[in-house]
């Protein structure tokens, strides 16, 4: 009963943590019931050579016991024979963070209980939503610490493929596992005869599955450090079954925190319908496409016209392209056609004025100037990189002025240069902005929150400030992000 004690005192001590999300919720009126969300350790089989202990994961469930699905001491659920902490029969998928589905323009309420042995939180990768559940500590929202929570509410302007995971410690958390998939979907999407979503990434494991050293200094000082073992799902090369000559709607996020990945598809066609979650003005079909960490890409897929037959999703960047996930058709032939998809329809972005933008500069640079600070997130203990000069220094209070103060409701340029020999997934926060030039594509995309910029690119990005608060931009190779490539703009 020494269990039950420890739950009380771990409940006692949430009364206080809830409180406040529990009261936004209130006053935001009908808040729908949330989606559980606790971050917690598991053991999966991702390696081929032994079980990971100490993986992070989102657990959906709520469990027998705790209906509310609030978090406790973490100490407690290790003795409590009713959590399954691994299951051999499942995959690892069955243990990854759940795919999240939302609906455009309607409330989306998410309770994050913690039961890691450290502070968390949330943020919302592409979702322009409020500054205050941005998911950011010390600039957005308090820590989540150990056996805290705290309630995420609200309304996803735009439909697409998005995704989440913490602001804090990210290369430890994130590396460890905390990245899942967001759909937010649009009752007035194209049908398709299935839908496959496929989460990638890679994990830093040695031959006998545990976890290895998250990065190298020289690494993150180049390109970043990659992974050892490369999943979709938490699997490797998993093989999915779809209908035979039906369109599939595929989703890919790259969550890895280094690997820009060039997809490419072979035995099936496929129509590149939206990237980072805003559709294409005019698909066009998959060849070679790059996907940095943070970026998504959507395709419309024609499956094979036999049963049996299978199309592969590859890795072709580099001299040794690989699958990351194979497409096996079963049943007898849909028969249908590409053409079949009626285009997606547009997200509500506002387009800037081009005539009244404010340009500003922006730098990316590498520097070894500057002691990190000591951070309650995760320093990484280096200093590699810049944005304006100014390397960040760490997640602490209010650590340096923003980058630049915009007007709420007004159009900005901003002029950005990767003076680096290395390409950086630059993603900005609460806000999309439209490539509207650059000296190193001919192909722009649609709006976006994330831009792979390629090395010594320049490029244009439009964007109206409409959404007000405190946004980080900051570069998605968690490495550069970590050990300097962050900042953020302050939009009033
Ligand atoms: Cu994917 Cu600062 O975020
Ligand atoms: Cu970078």
């Amino acid at each position: 009963m020494l269990d039950r004690r420890m739950f009380l005192q771990g409940s006692a001590a949430l009364g206080g943590a809830f409180a406040l999300g529990a009261g936004l919720a209130a006053r935001a009126g009908a808040a729908p019931d949330p989606q559980i969300l606790t971050a917690r350790f598991t053991e999966a089989q991702i390696a081929a050579g032994g079980i990971t202990p100490r993986v992070m994961t989102y657990d959906p469930r709520v469990t027998a016991h705790d209906p509310r699905g609030i978090a406790h001491d973490p100490r407690v659920i290790l003795h409590d024979p009713r959590v399954i902490l691994h299951d051999p029969g499942n995959p690892a998928s069955a243990a990854m963070p759940p795919v999240l589905r939302m609906r455009k323009g309607e409330p989306f309420a998410a309770r994050l209980v913690n039961r890691l042995d450290e502070p968390t939180t949330v943020h919302w990768h592409g979702l322009r939503i409020a500054n205050a559940m941005d998911g950011v500590p010390e600039m957005t929202q308090p820590y989540v610490y150990p056996g805290d929570g705290f309630d995420y509410l609200f309304t996803p302007p735009d439909a697409g493929t998005f995704w989440y995971h913490p602001h804090c410690n990210t290369l430890m958390q994130m590396g460890s596992g905390l990245t899942g998939v967001i759909v937010v979907e649009n009752p007035e999407d194209p049908t398709f005869d299935s839908e496959i979503v496929l989460n990638l990434r890679d994990w830093r494991l040695g031959a006998g599955g545990a976890f290895i050293a998250p990065f190298k200094p020289r690494d993150a000082a180049r390109g970043g450090t990659y992974g050892t073992v490369r999943t979709a799902n938490w699997q490797r090369e998993p093989v999915y079954d779809a209908p035979a000559g039906g369109l599939v709607r595929v989703r890919i996020a790259a969550t890895d925190v280094t690997r820009i990945y060039t997809i490419g598809l072979e035995g099936a066609e496929a129509r590149v319908i939206a990237l980072d979650g805003n559709p294409v003005e005019i698909p066009f079909a998959l060849d070679r496409l790059d996907l940095g960490p943070g970026q998504r890409i959507d395709l419309a897929l024609r499956m094979p016209q036999s049963e049996g037959q299978q199309a592969r999703l590859g890795n072709f960047r580099g001299s040794n392209p690989w699958t990351i996930a194979a497409f096996r058709a079963v049943g007898t032939s849909l028969k249908r056609d590409l053409r079949d998809i009626a285009p997606l329809p547009a997200n509500p972005i506002a387009e800037a004025d081009i005539s009244t933008a404010r340009r500003i500069p922006i730098e990316l640079t590498a520097t070894a100037e500057h002691e990190p600070a000591a951070s309650i997130c995760g320093s990484l203990g280096y200093t590699f990189w810049a944005i304006n000069k100014v390397p960040w220094p760490g997640d602490t209070p209010d650590p340096v002025a923003p980058i630049d103060e915009l007007k709420f409701g007004k159009s900005y340029v901003l002029e950005i240069a990767n003076r680096t020999p290395h390409a950086h997934p630059i993603h900005l926060h609460g806000l999309s902005f439209r490539v509207l030039a650059s000296n190193k594509r001919s192909l722009l995309p649609p709006p976006t929150d994330t831009i792979l910029l390629l090395p010594d690119e320049q490029a244009q990005l439009a964007l109206v400030a409409d959404n007000p608060g405190d946004w980080v931009f900051h570069c998605h190779i968690i490495e550069h992000q970590k050990t300097g490539m962050s900042a953020y703009f302050r939009v009033a």
